[in-house]
């Protein structure tokens, strides 16, 4: 993190329901790569200010962002999130649950591009996405979100510079190929407006064109 980031964090107080998530996921044995606490605070905000009320979750892992995203939720509205690991599911419900979101959320379980697939057989609509899984689908979760979305929704997607790896051009693995394809088409597709915020590990932020 760099001291800028640091810094704003530090202007904010210690969130115990995020807590509860972070200490679960050691205790779990899960991987700590929760959205950072600044873009966490930004699903809140972005949720809020589009007024959307049907969310739709590419990753769930331990329920941080999950949080994030339902407190923003105003009057009713839902989250559906996408996870591959039914343990990790379920450990996200518990948190959830605990931060009294529980009602608000529910969960899929097996590899999100059959999900979503799913949701488009089943004629489903949403109207904010939140793509944070394996960094190979992007491309296809930007695809699927577009199938699924109500004009004016909002696509957000996370890490999108994977720690540094996205400029390096001595990294070629699939995951970095696929993210540079990913921002390359949000940055491009006339379907889209877009915009990409460079901090932490780099967020893409994009409203579909009615
Ligand atoms: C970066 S973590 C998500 C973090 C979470 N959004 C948060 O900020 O709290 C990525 C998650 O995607 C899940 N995942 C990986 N590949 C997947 C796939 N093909 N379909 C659905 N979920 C997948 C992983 O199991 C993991 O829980």
């Amino acid at each position: 993190m760099s001291l800028n980031e640091e810094y704003v964090d530090s202007l904010y107080g210690s969130d115990a329901d995020l807590e509860r998530v972070k200490a679960g996921l050691d205790a779990h044995g899960m991987p700590q790569i929760s959205v950072s606490e600044g873009y966490g605070r930004l699903l809140t905000m972005l949720v809020r200010m589009s007024g959307a009320s049907r969310l739709l979750e590419i990753g769930a892992l331990g329920g941080y962002s999950g949080i994030c995203l339902a407190r923003g939720l105003q009057n009713g509205g839902s989250l559906l999130s996408l996870e591959l690991l039914k343990p990790y599911a379920d450990v996200a419900k518990r948190h959830m649950t605990d931060a009294g979101l529980g009602e608000r959320v529910d969960y899929r379980v097996g590899d999100a591009k059959e999900s979503l697939a799913a949701l488009v057989h089943e004629g489903c609509q949403f109207d904010f996405f939140f793509i944070d899984a394996d960094k190979e689908g992007y491309l296809a979760y930007l695809d699927y979100a577009l199938q699924l979305a109500v004009p004016g929704a909002v696509i957000v997607a996370d890490n999108i510079l994977l720690r540094g790896r996205t400029t390096d051009e001595t990294k070629q693995g699939p995951a970095v190929q696929a993210v540079r394809a990913f921002n390359a088409r949000i940055a491009t597709d006339k379907r889209l407006k877009s915009t990409v915020l460079p901090g932490y590990d780099g967020l893409a932020i994009a409203i579909v064109k009615g």
